[in-house]
């Protein structure tokens, strides 16, 4: 009871903090705003998303939030407000940055993520983990996304700016896990509103290993995987930007299964004009295979594999079945 209360004043604090932030980037339209504008959103994005701006001040939201009758201690249970080392007084967390609001499913403002306006570290700053933000359970965008569910799938990128830029382009069933390590918390959470999802992580190193983890746990929790690659990019909303909303939805099209994002992956490490390397390559090959359970999925990647190394379907198939007997 108790904590159902707690929380309920958490909400509130966040929908104040989050009202506030929106109004300083709003209203004054500063620098915050002048990013943002840069980085090709529009008003309507910016009012959507509910985007705000943090001032460089110490103790701007702290004050205000003191002025509407919080107590300290309920502003430092929020996060948002932090003591000083000294404890001579409190700080805000979030300073010089864009706000983005985080929500959960149902719309409530949980929690936020900041982002410098230039290059300094850390890049973007989130509120800890509180009694109402459980990162691992929470997919930022969700509570949007929800609406615009196509062909039963979601798509799933890493930061705040893919989601809202595509989202801006009319690309509305995505969500982000903000960051690159997928939990099956947020697996299952997907599986109350999809049943297929198409993973479109950044194109860097960081981003194709987070994306073979992630893949994996959707895959256990029963979902139907893809794979998006947009190696002409380093995110999806430079993509869509840099090539538009067409080309971007041919790619969505052509989003490969977690297998051949696998074969791909590991085609990569190998010459296969070579021909240690190419048995090398078949037979490591063959092991992804083994994770298929339908024999006519088996024949068709074995089928592939043939075409490119001149290797039988048939050697390939019972290597992936581990049977030698007739090839004796
Ligand atoms: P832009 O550079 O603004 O386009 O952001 P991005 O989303 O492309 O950034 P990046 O690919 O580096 O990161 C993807 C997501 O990971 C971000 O949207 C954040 O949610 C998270 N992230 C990135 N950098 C940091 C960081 O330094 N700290 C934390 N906590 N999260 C980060
Ligand atoms: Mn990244
Ligand atoms: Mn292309
Ligand atoms: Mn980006
Ligand atoms: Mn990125």
């Amino acid at each position: 009871k108790e904590i159902i209360i707690k929380k309920q004043k958490l909400y509130k604090i966040h929908l104040d903090s989050a009202r506030y932030f929106f109004n300083a980037l709003f209203q004054n339209k500063n620098e915050g705003y002048k990013y943002l504008i840069n980085r090709g959103l529009n008003d309507k994005t910016i009012k959507y998303f509910g985007l705000g701006y943090a001032y460089s001040n110490w103790d701007d939201l702290t004050k205000y939030l003191l002025s509407k009758g919080y107590k300290e201690s309920e502003l430092l249970e929020s996060g948002l407000v932090l003591e000083k080392k000294d404890k001579s007084g409190y700080i805000d967390r979030f300073r010089s940055r864009i706000i983005f609001p985080i929500f959960d499913v149902r719309g409530n403002v949980i929690g936020f993520g900041g982002r410098v306006l230039g290059n300094l570290l850390p890049k973007y700053l989130n509120s800890p983990e509180t009694i109402i933000f459980n990162k691992r359970y929470n997919l930022y965008g969700l509570n949007f996304a929800k609406k615009y569910i196509e062909d039963e799938t979601l798509i799933i990128v890493e930061g705040y700016m893919d989601l809202i830029g595509l989202f801006q382009f009319g690309i509305k069933n995505v969500v982000a896990s903000l960051g690159t390590a997928l939990t099956k918390e947020q697996g299952k959470l997907i599986k109350r509103y999809a049943k297929k999802v198409i993973m479109a992580y950044d194109s860097d190193e960081a981003g194709t290993k987070a994306t073979l983890k992630g893949m994996n746990i959707l895959n256990e929790i029963g979902l139907d995987v893809k794979i998006l690659r947009l190696d002409e990019a380093k995110d999806p909303d430079e993509y869509i930007r840099k090539k538009g909303v067409d080309l971007f939805k041919q790619h969505l099209n052509e989003s490969v299964s977690f297998v051949q994002f696998k074969i791909d992956i590991l085609k990569k490490d190998y010459n296969l004009n070579n021909v240690q390397e190419k048995l090398d390559f078949t037979k490591k090959v063959s092991q992804i295979l083994k994770q298929i359970k339908s024999p006519i999925e088996v024949e068709h990647y074995a089928n592939k594999i043939s075409k490119e190394t001149g290797i039988s379907v048939n050697a390939i198939v019972n290597e992936v079945y581990g049977k030698y007997s007739n090839l004796r």
